[in-house]
């Protein structure tokens, strides 16, 4: 018995691992290879009952490996047949079967959507073999897991043409991705053409100037922006654009927060009188829509022109990040709660959604809106974008609602992909290809009956920091690659280096486009380590590690720097530059790590509260690590606390002298980061009973612009407790008021 198990998983294994994958990305479901070639044609003869219009996009597409040509059936090298109406519940509307064998191609699907799909596949493959024009006799049988396969575009604080967008459309449906969500109105501008309201358009699609570099640096390019927007002909061309190939668009239109260029336009919609301007800033405004009539008359009749320009099933209200400053001090507002019965503001939200999506369900549609949509209670038939984390996801799905997945940590592809330091300016979180490509967009909270409720997969590309469209090319790609494969449900995080493998693949196609893609894959990352025998600078890289080249000068490494072998010993303050070589060509871009060594670095640090998940990256070593938060480029050194105050206990091992202590917070108003409220310095030397040696109040954090420094007087400890008091809950006049803050620190060292 235990023999024939033995052997069954040789035999098993074998054929598993003898078999390299495809270069398909995302991966079929099922693929067979079978004895035999097809020999790719210069010209692929076509039978005479294909779906037309599929074809022919395969056959105009520049770049496209299939070039077509109409046959008679009997020398068709392509051949299609319409499976009837599929009673095998296992089937979707997107199957298809590709069969490869030595003289033909055969295609088979439900539908025309099926066909186009496989017709991405065939391209994938001929593509591969097209060197030797041999592709091995084969059989995909194949479709995605999930229904709701998006990719979202922010148009509003950074505006893309028609023809970018179309540009941006044709990359989803390369990966088989089949849900645009255009995000058409916010603070920072309106861009879709409403007729009854041209103010909107008018007024609304341009702003005075607008914030440049990061946030922190609170400056401004002094340049006016806009008009920028899409008339109601261009919108039908985008859809129709979308719809020949597949890819539905669910458009997007914020309400009640997120509406500063609509009150701009109609100041009568707000609670107070205004006069209000598109905002310069990134960020969230207090000003909102009020719940009058007149505001509910106003979206009803937006939605009503925007209801005729998109065919989709789902509307997009949004629903994020709605203060509820102005509502507590407007007495229609509160008459409003009253009159209702609601429990508060979170209550009006509530409330407001609720008519609206009455509205939205009159005419036939659904609303989808991002997961503070929860708030004060979900409309009965709403579906829930779950972007704060996953917990929005699980309570729609566990309340039988729908919901699309794209958590900040693993979707968000405004955040850096590498190391910032060689990175274009982006928003400030962390997320690498291995992360977007590790997601489950089924959270392990849900049984099999509630998971039916998850629609799918999405990530948000918001464009506050992204200015062209190269630099939209370079944020989705590669990443775009490993939500394909999620969302289709074929990643298989376990081999990420087999999936980078086919990445890589796919980078000649990318180029072939002239598409800007990020090269972070390539980049030397650096982790510290820290053991018995000191800190030290461990380079890795996702290709092969004998290509790593350092210095430890100062210079930009070349193909001849030092070779890296082993782990570099950081011992005194010092800046690491690395690079990675093939060919003695330069692949990546150049790593620079500076470190700050004080009497703190690498040793033991306890924290009494753990950061949020979004911002905890290496954890509360990230504090001692040697490496300094950047304030402008944000990124992974820094860990950041939700509401929540910094109590860090660190062992210095021994008895140790010391004078000065240092740490960092930052200041982020629009992002709801504040500085600390106050922050004490204690010493022991038994880990129980401490002394405040030092405690400095707001204004002191404040003039220090967060880099605090502190005299503490000659020390000689074996610990080190630092208290930083988190600003609490945000005060009336902030963006994000009655919200808990964000305190975000690093490095605390002592010297
Ligand atoms: C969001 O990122 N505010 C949905
Ligand atoms: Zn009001």
């Amino acid at each position: 018995m235990i023999r024939a198990f033995l052997l069954l998983f040789i035999l098993v294994s074998t054929t598993i691992f003898s078999q390299k994958k495809l270069n398909l990305i995302p991966y079929p479901q099922k693929v067979q290879i079978n004895e035999g070639n097809f020999t790719i044609p210069d010209i692929i003869m076509l039978s005479s009952d294909l779906p037309k219009e599929e074809t022919e996009y395969f056959k105009k597409k520049e770049g496209s490996n299939l070039k077509f040509q109409n046959s008679g059936k009997s020398d068709a090298h392509l051949v299609y047949s319409q499976l009837p109406k599929s009673t095998n519940s296992q089937q979707n509307d997107e199957f298809y079967s590709l069969e490869i064998n030595s003289k033909q191609i055969v295609i088979k699907s439900y539908t025309k959507q099926g066909y186009f799909l496989a017709l991405q596949t065939l391209n994938q493959l001929f593509e591969e073999f097209k060197n030797d024009k041999q592709i091995p006799a084969l059989k995909i049988e194949d479709q995605p897991k999930f229904a709701w396969r998006g990719m979202h575009l922010d148009v509003c604080r950074h505006f893309f043409t028609v023809e970018e967008v179309k540009q941006y459309i044709d990359y989803l449906a390369m990966y088989k991705l089949n849900i645009f969500h255009w995000h058409l109105t916010d603070d920072q501008g309106w861009r879709i053409e409403i007729k009854k309201y041209p103010k909107l358009t008018q007024i609304g699609s341009k702003r005075k100037e607008s914030m440049i570099g990061a946030y922190v640096d609170n400056t401004f390019d002094g340049k006016p922006y806009g008009p920028y927007f899409y008339t109601q002909d261009q919108v039908k061309d985008v859809v129709k654009y979308a719809q020949d190939r597949h890819i539905t668009i669910v458009p997007e239109i914020e309400m009640p927060g997120h509406a500063l260029a609509a009150l701009a336009a109609y100041p009568e919609l707000a609670c107070t009188k205004g006069p209000f301007e598109p905002a310069t800033k990134w960020g969230v405004f207090d000003d909102v829509f009020c719940p009058k009539d007149e505001t509910f008359k106003f979206l009803e009749n937006v939605l009503d022109e925007v209801i005729a320009l998109f065919p989709s099933k789902y509307i997009h209200i949004g629903g994020d990040e709605c203060p509820k400053t102005r509502w507590k001090e407007c007495a229609h507002c509160q008459e409003l709660i009253k009159k209702n019965n609601l429990k508060d503001e979170h209550g009006l939200q509530s409330y407001f959604i609720q008519r609206i999506e009455k509205y939205v369900n009159k005419k036939g549609r659904k609303i989808i809106g991002w997961d503070e949509i929860l708030e004060g209670g979900l409309a009965p038939n709403a579906a829930v974008m779950s972007w704060t984390g996953v917990n929005g996801g699980i309570e729609a799905a566990k309340s039988k609602h729908f919901a699309v997945m794209t958590p900040g940590s693993f979707c968000y592809f405004d955040h850096y992909q590498g190391d910032p330091q060689s990175e274009p300016n982006a928003f400030g979180g962390f997320t690498p290809l291995d992360k977007v490509y590790s997601y489950n967009p089924i959270p392990t909270e849900l049984n099999a009956e509630q998971t039916k409720y998850i629609l799918g997969v999405q990530a948000n590309l918001w464009t506050e920091y992204i200015e062209d469209f190269k630099q939209i090319q370079y944020m989705i790609f590669p990443r775009l690659m490993a939500l394909s494969e999620v969302g289709w449900g074929t990643s298989d995080p376990e081999n990420y280096k087999e999936f980078e493998g086919r990445v890589i693949s796919q980078f000649k196609v990318l180029d072939k486009m002239n598409v800007n893609y990020a090269k972070s894959i390539y980049n030397v990352s650096g982790k510290v380590i820290s053991n018995n025998s000191g800190m030290f600078y461990e380079l890795s890289t996702s290709q092969n590690p004998g290509g790593i080249r350092y210095t430890l000068d100062g210079t930009d490494p070349n193909a001849n720097s030092q070779a890296y072998q082993k782990p570099i010993p950081v011992s005194k303050s010092m800046t690491i530059k690395s690079a990675y070589f093939e060919n003695g060509q330069l692949k990546s871009a150049i790593s620079s790590q500076q470190f700050t060594i004080s009497k703190t670095t690498g040793k033991t640090i306890t924290l009494e509260q753990q950061p949020s998940e979004n911002y905890s990256f290496g954890g509360a070593f990230t504090l001692i690590d040697g490496i300094i938060g950047n304030q402008r480029l944000l990124g992974k050194t820094w860990l950041g606390f939700l509401g929540k105050d910094v109590v860090a206990t660190i062992d210095l091992g021994n008895k140790t002298q010391f004078s000065e202590v240092y740490f960092n917070t930052l200041e982020n108003k629009g992002s709801w980061i504040h500085m600390a409220k106050s922050a004490q310095i204690f010493v022991s030397d038994d880990n129980k009973n401490f002394k405040m040696i030092k405690e400095i109040g707001k204004d002191e954090i404040q003039n220090a612009k967060g880099k605090i420094k502190l005299n503490v007087g000659n020390q000689n400890s074996k610990y080190i407790r630092i208290k930083i008091e988190n600003a609490g809950i945000i005060p009336a006049g902030n963006p994000g008021a009655d919200s808990k803050a964000w305190l975000f620190v690093d490095e605390i060292g002592a010297n």
